[in-house]
């Protein structure tokens, strides 16, 4: 009898550790549950109708981001969408979203455009170091590119990047997928593993994917069905 009890106890324990999947933030295209924006000079963040990606729920609204080229704007050219505390050393997880290029993009080459990064601010650090990105996703020309920071922040000379380079080619007026795991570690103990379009384009481990400081990282993200969470279907935009 104690037998069987124990058995059952394990199987309880065993089931709810199967069930364990958590979506820690989800946005399915809309301006609510950011904990902040940042759109600069002309830039803006809108809901949009269209074009949605086609989710599971097939409605709603996408997250529009532009921005305007000034000549005679000295400052940067942000829009981006801002959900605090989505991972520090020592986390894993995964993070998703779904972005869509308009159908006239003209891609410029050695031009790039960031899609989405990972930033926290060190001022407190004493260096002139600000908000610094550490993992960022963005396009070169029409290539998809990722790269992962670690070392000291301060001295900013004590910053290493590792870069994910061409990992796809994009196209412009239809929706993309990017989903990221990563390990997020600052010795030689970490991993990180990037899909686009639902096809791993790299996966290296082993590898330091973070600084040695254990501040929370912030999301920033441009589009639509961005999330994040324990497993790859809590991030990745179709199976939401
Ligand atoms: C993944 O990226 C690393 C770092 O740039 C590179 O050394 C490695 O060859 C890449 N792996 C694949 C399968 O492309």
């Amino acid at each position: 009898m104690a037998g069987n009890f124990i058995k059952s106890l394990l199987a309880v324990a065993l089931s709810l550790n199967g069930a364990s999947a958590t979506q820690v933030f989800a946005n399915r295209g809309t301006m609510s549950g950011w904990d902040t924006y940042n759109h600069e000079h002309k830039g803006k963040v809108q809901e949009a109708n269209n074009p949605v990606f086609p989710d599971i729920t097939k409605q709603g609204t996408s997250l529009s981001m532009t921005q305007v080229y000034d000549k005679n704007w000295k400052g940067r050219y942000h829009s981006e969408a801002v959900k605090y505390n989505v991972y520090k050393k020592g986390d894993t997880g995964f993070y998703g979203f779904a972005f869509r290029l308009q159908d006239d993009w003209e891609f410029t080459k050695g031009l790039s455009f960031n899609l989405a990064q990972f930033i926290a601010d060190f001022t407190s650090l004493g260096c002139s170091e600000t908000y610094m990105p550490s993992t960022m996703v963005w396009l070169e020309g029409d290539q998809l590119n990722a790269r992962v920071k670690h070392g000291d922040v301060c001295p900013q000379e004590e910053q290493k990047t590792t870069f994910f380079r061409k990992l796809a080619t994009v196209t412009p007026g239809a929706w993309h997928r990017v989903e990221i795991q990563a390990s997020w570690r600052s010795d030689d103990s970490g991993y990180f593993k990037i899909w686009y379009d639902g096809k791993k384009v790299n996966e290296t481990f082993g590898i330091p994917t973070t600084v040695t400081d254990s501040r929370p990282f912030q999301f920033r993200v441009f589009y639509d069905q961005i999330a994040v969470g324990t497993e790859f279907a809590d991030a990745a935009p179709d199976k939401w």
